[in-house]
């Protein structure tokens, strides 16, 4: 299905809207093992998902109608599977630039890739690989944002949406077309080479860089400051002049305003 709001090269312009599937990422996963060959950039699209997935093995709560869950195909063969987190780094920075042109300063990426709008979640990321030797064949990127909705339930951890902040509806298409074209524009960099400056523009759009703020690691709560992302995505936090690195299941950042 060809969409001409889609002004990219390829991220979107194989558009496929379903009303109703479990999880857009499944979804794709499964066209990849079972049909012909899928073009790159192909998105699905649910009006609804029924289960979908998050990071950590947690569901995503999206009501029907007012959000975008989608998932792109991206093949980023050229990418070594050790340097994976460029391709988190890519799309971070693809829906952070598209919703900055909308919602200012206060949009960050909260480590490894959540989308917070001051304290607040706006969306998430989830990018499942599919692997081949040491390259990366598939990389199937699940993204949620959350868009029109007014009132989530109360085991949503920490949420916000776009029409919460602007107090208005925005369309989702057209949302959905700034961010695949964002994100088009970040993966072409990565592809051309421009590795550093992906690296620096992804830890410069970091929620509490430099912030002397609280973390939580192994039961203990911690005073330290974000000051980097290594090459693999280990998030680097300075406390009391030690360099400490976390995984993801590792570190909690500490919010008193939740
Ligand atoms: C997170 O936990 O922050 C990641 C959320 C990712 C949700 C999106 S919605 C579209 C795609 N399909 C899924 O089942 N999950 C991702």
């Amino acid at each position: 299905m060809q969409n001409n709001i889609f002004s990219g090269l390829f991220v979107g312009q194989n558009l496929v809207t379903i009303k109703q599937i479990d999880s857009t990422n499944t979804f794709l996963k499964n066209l990849l093992s079972n049909s012909k060959p899928v073009p790159e950039g192909t998105v699905i699209m649910a009006e609804e998902q029924y289960a979908g997935r998050g990071q950590q093995q947690n569901g995503w709560h999206a009501e029907p109608g007012k959000n975008l869950t989608f998932s792109l195909l991206l093949n980023p063969s050229f990418l070594p599977v050790n340097q994976q987190f460029d391709l988190v780094r890519v799309v971070s920075l693809g829906v952070h630039n598209a919703l900055k042109q909308h919602l200012g300063s206060l949009l960050k990426i909260k480590w490894p890739n959540d989308v917070y709008y001051a304290d607040k979640k706006l969306g998430g990321i989830l990018i499942e690989n599919i692997v081949q030797g040491s390259t990366i064949k598939h990389a199937v990127v699940g993204i949620g944002i959350n868009v029109n909705q007014d009132v989530f339930p109360a085991h949503v951890p920490n949420p916000a949406s776009v029409k919460q902040i602007l107090q208005r509806d925005y369309d989702l298409r057209l949302l959905l077309s700034e961010i695949c074209s964002h994100i088009e524009a970040a993966y072409l960099r990565l592809k051309a080479g421009n590795v550093t400056e992906i690296r620096e523009e992804y830890l410069a759009a970091l929620y509490w860089l430099n912030e002397e703020r609280e973390y939580k690691s192994n039961n203990s709560v911690f005073t330290g400051n974000i000051t980097g992302v290594k090459e693999n995505g280990l998030l680097v936090v300075n406390s009391d002049n030690r360099e400490l690195m976390f995984d993801l299941k590792q570190i909690e950042f500490l919010n008193k305003t939740i």
